[in-house]
């Protein structure tokens, strides 16, 4: 059979649809400027959006001066411009069975264990934090004394990264460590550095730390250009080490488990990927995170709280940022779509902090209440998140966020960061601060070994025990300590040995830290990364 096949148009017909075509085009042009003008207008003019308050605000900057001491509580190493007066020199002979040196990096927490997925973590949100809010730390001159924290933790990350497969990710035994009670300065026990390989791979631990180097390199880019650079080529081999063995850290090395326990590796994966992709521009990072491991890892639509163990928020809110103001390139519209996919998440969180959560999951006095253990570091990294999406609201001119048929401004949410940051530092039913040395009722009974014990002691492993169990307050303050906070009832018991409310870790300072940055003036327009 012959199909007789009319032909659409003949060329004459052709120049008439083209000038019709152009027409229309003109007009549709004139009429969107128009819209797009009076949208401004009415911006501007009808709504009103509230804006904080002008200049510094005095309670945070004195919160972020006191907050960033904790990084140089919790250091390891030879010190450099000590300034706490009770500590000192400690692991100068860590990595050396490696023939490495892995003296620096921070102790987690309250013990004397160098956990490089914690670790990594903390430089990741550091510098983060300074990426943000790095002009609002010089306003109150504490962006040095933020950079050189995270340079001791990437010094030491650096030298934790040998060969391309080859990343220690832990130095000491916890096992040892938590038979003893003693200060850093003072151990004698065995120091084993563990790694991850390719017979005993960690894509969790190793795209953190890639997340941590891809960002850091960022911060030192205009003042060490080779410092910039080493740490960006280690943050590219680290991520192809993490996504060719892909294998939970805490499931190669079971030995871990007590302790940090990964809950799976493709969080860190999405946002190592977001992190390379701020710190080189190349557009495979976005490939990768939305149409190749999207739909597999990126659970759209079901917002998480942002912690050690899980990134999603943390990759949401940092990928909004391409949403809100563009990548400067061309890229897929099925990508596009992908990165709305990321921003309606980060809003679904935003949103779940502005509605009235449901009742386990703040407490009276107003507190974002998540877990019995270490509680403050969801607050406070969901209010870290909270201001940083409230800037990017701000600053693109977003005027609404739209939660259950409610609308709110950016200053909404920044209220919400406010009201936790509030809590933290005093304004709570105890009316107790939970940042050690600051306010006149803070814990006095931190959990923490350093602190707990009097420089001018001699304990050993097992007798420094009799300082835990002390009736005495610390004699050494563990300044900018941000403990793991309040019960779901608002209270507190400030005992030396209650480990789940009584001790702080180095990621709720970084998380305070970039609140405090984020808080402590108005001066709030977003800047590019670069
Ligand atoms: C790989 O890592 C595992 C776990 O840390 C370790 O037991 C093993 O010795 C390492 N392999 C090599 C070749 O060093
Ligand atoms: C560690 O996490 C895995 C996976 O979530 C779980 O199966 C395992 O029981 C956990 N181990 C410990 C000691 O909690
Ligand atoms: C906290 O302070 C308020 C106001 O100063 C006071 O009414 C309240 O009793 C205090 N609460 C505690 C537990 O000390
Ligand atoms: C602690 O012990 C060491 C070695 O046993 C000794 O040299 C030092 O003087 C002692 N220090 C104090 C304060 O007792
Ligand atoms: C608050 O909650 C804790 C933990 O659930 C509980 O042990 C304590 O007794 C409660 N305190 C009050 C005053 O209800
Ligand atoms: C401290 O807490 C640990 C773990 O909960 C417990 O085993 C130990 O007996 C406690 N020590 C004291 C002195 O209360």
């Amino acid at each position: 059979m012959e199909a007789k096949s009319k032909p659409i148009a003949d060329s004459s017909e052709w120049h008439w649809w083209l000038l019709v075509a152009f027409i229309a085009v003109l007009v549709a042009g004139a009429a969107s400027i128009t819209i797009w003008r009076n949208y401004h207008q009415l911006q501007n003019k009808v709504l009103h959006l509230r804006t904080p308050p002008d200049g510094v605000m005095q309670k945070y900057s004195d919160a972020l001066r006191i907050s960033t001491q904790f990084f140089d509580v919790q250091r390891s190493g030879r010190l450099e411009n000590n300034h706490i007066e009770w500590r000192g020199d400690s692991g100068l002979q860590d990595g050396k069975e490696e023939h490495l040196d892995l003296s620096k990096g921070l102790y987690d927490a309250g013990d004397l264990i160098k956990f490089g997925f914690p670790m990594a973590f903390t430089a990741t949100v550091l510098a983060w934090s300074i990426l943000e809010y790095g002009q609002h730390m010089e306003e109150v001159k504490e962006l040095k004394h933020a950079q050189e924290s995270l340079k001791w933790i990437t010094d030491y990350l650096i030298n934790a990264h040998p060969s391309d497969n080859v990343l220690y990710i832990q130095v000491g035994d916890p096992d040892v460590d938590h038979k003893c009670w003693e200060r850093p300065e003072a151990t004698t026990e065995k120091r084993p550095a563990i790694q991850v390989n390719i017979s005993h791979p960690g894509s969790d631990v190793a795209a953190e730390t890639a997340a941590a180097m891809a960002a850091s390199s960022l911060v030192f880019k205009n003042q060490d250009a080779r410092y910039s650079k080493s740490l960006l080529d280690h943050a590219q081999k680290l991520f192809q080490f993490a996504d060719s063995y892909r294998a939970v850290y805490s499931e190669s090395i079971p030995g871990i488990q007590d302790y940090y326990n990964s809950s799976g590796y493709s969080d860190e994966l999405l946002w190592a990927a977001t992190w390379l992709y701020h710190a080189t521009g190349d557009g495979y990072y976005i490939s990768y995170v939305t149409v190749m491991h999207g739909d597999a890892f990126a659970d759209w639509g079901n917002p998480t709280w942002f912690s050690w163990d899980n990134k999603l928020a943390g990759t949401q809110v940092l990928l909004s940022r391409l949403n809100f103001f563009g990548l400067g390139k061309e890229i897929s519209m099925v990508e596009n779509l992908n990165l709305q996919m990321y921003r309606r998440t980060a809003e679904a969180l935003m949103c779940r902090v502005l509605l009235p959560p449901p009742k386990n999951q703040k407490t009276k006095g107003g507190l974002i209440w998540v877990t019995e253990w270490d509680t403050l570091q969801y607050s406070i990294a969901t209010a870290f998140l909270a201001v940083v999406f409230s800037n990017y609201m701000f600053t693109s001119k977003t005027p609404y966020l739209y939660c259950n048929g409610k609308l709110y401004e950016s200053m909404d949410l920044r209220e919400v960061a406010i009201s936790q940051a509030d809590y933290v530092l005093g304004n709570n039913p105890m009316n107790m601060s939970y940042l050690v040395g600051f306010g006149r009722n803070y814990p006095q009974y931190v959990h923490h070994r350093g602190a707990s014990i009097p420089i001018n002691t001699n304990t050993s492993c097992e007798d420094g025990f009799k300082w835990l169990n002390s009736r005495k307050p610390n004699p050494n303050l563990a300044i900018g300590a941000v403990v793991g906070g309040p019960f779901l009832n608002d209270t507190y018991i400030d005992s030396r040995n209650n480990s789940r409310q009584a001790e702080p870790t180095t990621y709720n300072s970084a998380f305070f830290v970039g609140l405090m940055s984020g808080l402590v003036t108005s001066t709030h327009v977003v800047r590019s990364f670069t």
